[in-house]
């Protein structure tokens, strides 16, 4: 009897959940070789051990890329992404949600590379029935060279939220219903990372160059976590983000971020729009 009392005694429950959620936290974690396909690039993007890590890299003669095998029609896509480390002037490392088609959706995080010590830009976007031009910038808080950060895209039918390690960084609401702009809810999209060469415009509106000596540049993606559904299939009701919200702890984050680190927003660029701003803008 005293033997099998202490199988139910607090510290062998205490150590049978850790288990059990360190074994579920095990199996949900993405593995490369299951979700993704190197898309392009010749031998350019590579899976390393056993799927836990993917390299993309660049030299003069082309880039390289991956795409999930996967669509997504909503979504909670955590990756993390290790950028190209030193000069990486003229780089640009993407990593996005797309769908296919001419009104296309999108949801961008595109990391502007830099000089060695010099930071990188984080700049993003959201397209809805193939309207972009909704470009807002941040600098980071962090070395994003020396680490893997966490890069998160959350898209519920209430909004679509960009994070970066946990920390919201940028919203776009929903506003069909309160004032017809168009939210990205009907398309499922794809995720997609690219690093390619974009010299022309990316370092300083491309006045500095990619330094070729240095090549080839290479970024690094690891514990790869797409955690989304196909719609309609009533799969996507039992997701708790599917309902996420802000939340005022959430706010104050985001608030945090914006205050200190974003350096461009559309919804503040009057000369860009002198016919007024987006109407977004007045809620987002
Ligand atoms: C690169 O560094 C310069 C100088 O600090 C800065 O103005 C610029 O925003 C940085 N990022 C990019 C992508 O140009």
């Amino acid at each position: 009897m005293a033997s099998s009392a202490s199988l139910y005694s607090p510290s062998y429950l205490v150590l049978l959940f850790t288990f059990v959620a360190w074994f579920a936290a095990l199996v949900d974690a993405g593995n490369f070789n299951q979700d993704v396909d190197i898309s392009w690039g010749d031998g350019r993007g590579k899976i390393l051990n056993n799927g836990q890590l993917l390299t993309l890299s660049l030299d003069k003669n082309s880039g390289s890329g991956f795409q999930s095998k996967k669509e997504f029609l909503f979504g909670k896509i955590d990756t993390q992404i290790k950028l190209v480390p030193g000069n990486s002037a003229g780089t640009v490392t993407a990593y996005y949600l797309s769908s296919q088609g001419p009104a296309h959706d999108e949801v961008d995080f595109e990391f502007l590379g830099n000089l060695s010590g010099d930071p990188y830009v984080l700049h993003t976007n959201v397209f809805s029935q193939g309207k972009g031009n909704r470009e807002v910038q941040f600098y980071l808080w962090f070395d994003p060279t020396k680490d893997f950060h966490t890069y998160s895209i959350l898209w519920n039918p209430n909004h679509i939220v960009l994070s970066v390690d946990g920390i919201p960084i940028r919203e776009f609401k929903n506003l069909e219903a309160t004032n017809g702009v168009a939210y990205p809810k009907k398309q499922p999209m794809r995720l997609y990372a690219s690093l390619w060469d974009a010299e022309d415009w990316a370092t300083r509106g491309g006045r500095v160059k990619t330094d070729w000596s240095q090549a080839p540049f290479t970024a690094s993606f690891g514990s790869f976590n797409a955690d989304g559904c196909a719609g309609n299939d009533g799969a996507c009701n039992s997701k708790g983000w599917m309902n996420q919200e802000m939340g005022s702890g959430g706010m104050s984050r985001l608030r945090w971020v914006q205050e200190n680190y974003m350096i461009y927003n559309y919804c503040s660029d009057v000369q860009r729009f002198p016919q007024g701003l987006p109407r977004e803008c007045s809620v987002n």
